[in-house]
């Protein structure tokens, strides 16, 4: 039987096992997905695993999407422009980092049928996720990307992978066509942004990258003022297909099944 994984810290609410398992036993693969929670320590001794074939594929997610890559022998092109591996799998005997949040994200908003092309994008947030944001949006010929984050250094050290982005102040509110919530704000039911989103209009797209709550302050207050709002629930779920796709060479099915073994 073959054994995956997803790794990170915290790692229990990961929805990674439920949603590879059920596309495991949905194709008769023999195969199970769990979820661990570990250490930077042990990010060496995951790969060695992964080499002597103990276990077949990991998932990576928060903190150790960048911390994992010194450990890997191969990046795909994706992984090394935004330098997150949130993929692991072994070719050739090779240890290879891969990253499919780029596909996730993309297919995501190209589901929502919202055109990126030639629009303003404004990130709040700055953490592991948001080169993956980036670089897809680059990828959908977005106009311009503008980040804010708290700690305004980690948004200007986007710069170094991502040279023509602009860097604002929190709390600063530039013009754009869509915002994207990359913070953790919002995880916690109650948690307020505190950012003065009031005068935007009602015309704008607000996309969270959170999926759990379904809908965050962010959201609705977006909608409570007219504008368009979508959670990182379809992201999360291509992220994984893309995941499951590399590892098993199958296209699983998303119907609402499977986005409803989603719902908490
Ligand atoms: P990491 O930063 O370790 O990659 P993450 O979960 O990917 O972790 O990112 C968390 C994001 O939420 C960061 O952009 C963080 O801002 P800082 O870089 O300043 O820490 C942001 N964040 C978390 N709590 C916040 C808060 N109370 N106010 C504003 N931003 C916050």
């Amino acid at each position: 039987m073959k054994k995956y994984l997803v790794v990170g810290s915290p790692i229990n609410h990961s929805l990674s096992p439920k949603l590879h398992n059920y596309w495991i036993k949905n194709n008769n693969i023999d195969a199970i997905y769990e979820r661990q929670k570990i250490d930077e320590a042990d990010l060496k001794n995951l790969i060695f695993e992964i080499k002597k074939k103990r276990i077949d594929g990991a998932n990576v997610t928060v903190p150790f999407k960048k911390k994992i890559i010194p450990h890997l022998d191969i990046l795909s092109p994706e992984a090394n422009d935004t330098q997150s591996v949130n993929t692991i799998y072994l070719k050739n005997n090779k240890v290879i980092g891969h990253n499919t949040d780029i596909y996730g994200f993309e297919s995501a908003i190209k589901n929502f049928r919202f055109d990126v092309s030639g629009k303003k994008v404004f990130i709040l947030g700055a953490g592991g996720v948001v080169p993956s944001l980036i670089f897809a949006l680059k990828n959908m010929k977005a106009l311009e990307i503008v980040v804010a984050n708290r700690t305004k250094a980690k948004a200007e050290h986007l710069k170094v992978l991502f040279k023509n982005i602009k860097v604002v102040n929190w709390g600063e509110i530039p013009d754009f066509d869509m915002i994207i919530n990359a913070t953790s704000i919002g995880l916690n039911k109650d948690d307020e942004l505190n950012l003065d989103l009031k005068k935007v209009g009602n015309k704008k797209f607000f996309y969270d990258v959170i999926y759990s709550p379904s809908e965050t302050n962010f959201l609705k207050n977006a909608k409570n003022q007219g504008n368009t709002s979508e959670n990182g629930k379809l992201m999360f779920v291509y992220q994984a297909l893309a995941a499951f796709r590399v590892w098993h060479g199958i296209q699983p099915e998303i119907n609402d099944e499977t986005l409803k073994l989603l719902d908490l």
